[in-house]
């Protein structure tokens, strides 16, 4: 009932014309579909425009996502970016509330639900993310905390199409680090997160897409895509090239 998602997350790598040519490359490598799993490419935001436009001109199934969002409509915003603006570029999904955001940046619970909220009231799905630190989850408390991020983000969200929601888990230790998670690590934390989406949302969570992200690679995604509970990868550094970001889409097909 899900349908499985793999998402690229290009990070602060490719400028405009590397990231086209990247986009290319895509497109053709998945000229004949995606096998039913939905594909998603976050490039920087000055690439956003170059990448639409070569998923247009190729009418390659990929979607075009924004790495990050300002809650506002307009104004003395200086260095943000609207929902509206995303939408103008043909931006349909949004990172949100990533680690790299929260750590560097101080992005916090409370601005991951703003962010959600202006995104889904102009229509714009966001990557939610959330996860732990290598000493939380030493202290053994990396499920509370996990939950705990789940409940602020989602506070007052109202779903009525839960495919237009999605979640990635990332544990921070295992973010580009080239430690994963096992398959059963991440399935202990999401089948928590599916629990609390349970208790939030009713029925829609079973709709929920949640992601793993952390250092998935062609080798590993399939382990994790065996879990009940995880729906498809957020994937940074196989992301930055097409034959690997191709290979873990063809393994994720069912
Ligand atoms: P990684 O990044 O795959 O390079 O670990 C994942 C992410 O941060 O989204």
């Amino acid at each position: 009932m899900r349908k499985r998602m793999i998402a690229g997350n290009w990070k602060m790598n490719k400028t405009y014309s590397e990231a086209v040519v990247l986009a290319e490359e895509l497109a053709c490598a998945l000229a004949d579909g995606t096998k039913g799993v939905d594909v998603v490419v976050c490039p920087p935001a000055v690439d956003l425009k170059g990448v639409g436009a070569v998923i247009d001109q190729k009418a390659a199934p990929v979607a075009l996502g924004a790495q990050n969002v300002y809650w506002e409509e307009s104004g003395a915003y200086t260095g943000e970016t609207a929902p509206d603006m995303l939408t103008a570029v043909g931006a349909t999904y949004c990172i949100i509330g990533h680690s790299e955001r929260r750590g560097y940046f101080g992005e916090t619970d409370e601005d991951v639900n703003r962010k959600a909220k202006a995104l889904m009231a102009h229509g714009i799905v966001p990557i939610s993310c959330c996860g732990e630190s290598l000493e939380t989850r030493e202290a053994g408390e990396h499920v509370a905390f996990v939950v705990n991020q789940i409940k602020a983000d989602t506070e007052g969200l109202e779903i009525t199409d839960p495919s237009k929601y999605v979640i990635a888990y990332e544990p921070i230790w295992a973010i580009g680090t080239g430690k994963t998670a096992t398959a059963d690590d991440a399935q202990e934390v999401i089948g928590a997160i599916r629990e609390t989406l349970r208790e939030v949302f009713g029925e829609k969570a079973e709709g929920i897409r949640i992601l793993y992200g952390g250092s998935a690679n062609p080798g590993n995604i399939a382990g994790f895509l065996e879990k009940q509970d995880i729906d498809g990868a957020l994937v940074g550094g196989a992301s930055l090239k097409a034959e690997s970001f191709v290979a873990m889409i063809e393994s994720s097909a069912e």
